[in-house]
């Protein structure tokens, strides 16, 4: 492959359908997830990718019913306890985007400590995407710019893209974007990020998702141009009469 993605973003859905076609409870599905997650994890390092961003719980899950919500609270806080001495032998370096403050303070010290432990780190930036919206990030994030601007008596002008981008929970661009479980939606993940990012959406159900799987998104993406806005002749590329 010629181009890896330096940021790979995922919506990590379809458990409960994986479960589901199994006749097995959700659970079962939620738990086969954390191994898909840490199969994920080690072929990112593999192919040389930069970041991951994985959602694992959005701000809308916790409309699902409370025993869901529970499961999936404890499973996050056994998994990161489980891997993160390993993840710290592979040189990975954990952050957490979303709002952390509204979890028990057992999770909450969990997410803190794998960051602190993690932060030395220069392989695989692993951004765990907790309890986020993005558009509450984007709201958050003009609260953060107001604040910084009043401190500066600085006024509207001083609002920018690049103003409001460094404000964010995450101020960087997924190249890939990659969501399995067969819906073609965003599901409010980082609507500023995706602006200029690759889609790749895929029937299979995350649990499915293996080194195979990752790699057809990753050719998938090999295969893109990416033109911004301008035409392939620009690029030097497919050179057509106009
Ligand atoms: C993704 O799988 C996991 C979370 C959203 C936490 P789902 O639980 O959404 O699985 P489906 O979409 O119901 O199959
Ligand atoms: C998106 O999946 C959130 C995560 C994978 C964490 P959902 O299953 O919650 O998305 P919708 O409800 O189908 O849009
Ligand atoms: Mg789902």
């Amino acid at each position: 492959m010629e181009n890896t993605p330096r940021h790979v973003a995922i919506v990590m859905d379809g458990n409960g359908r994986w479960a589901n076609s199994r006749g097995l409870p959700r659970a079962a599905g939620h738990k086969a997830g954390i191994d898909a997650l840490r199969g994920t994890v080690e072929h990112s390092i593999c192919r040389g990718i930069k970041t991951l961003t994985v959602y694992v719980f959005s701000s809308e899950n916790w409309q699902r019913p409370h025993a869901e919500v529970a499961l999936l609270l404890e499973l996050f806080i056994t998994a990161l306890d489980d891997e993160i001495d390993e993840l710290h032998k592979n040189n990975v370096r954990l952050s957490f985007i979303g709002d952390i403050s509204v979890f028990p303070e057992e999770l909450q010290l969990s997410t803190q400590t794998a960051a602190r432990t993690t932060s030395a780190n220069n392989g695989l930036n692993l951004v765990i995407a907790i309890n986020y919206g993005g558009r509450t990030e984007i709201v958050s994030a003009c609260k953060r710019l107001f604040s910084a601007l009043s401190g500066e008596n600085k006024g509207s002008e001083a609002v920018s893209e690049e103003a409001l981008r460094r404000q964010l929970d995450l101020p960087d661009y997924p190249d890939l974007f990659i969501r399995t479980g067969g819906e073609v939606r965003i599901s409010n993940f980082l609507l500023w990020q995706l602006a200029y990012t690759e889609m790749y959406f895929t029937d299979v159900y995350w649990p499915d998702f293996n080194h195979a799987e990752y790699d057809k998104a990753l050719q998938s993406y090999d295969g893109r141009q990416r033109r911004f806005g301008r035409t392939s002749e620009q690029l030097g590329q497919h050179e057509t009469a106009l």
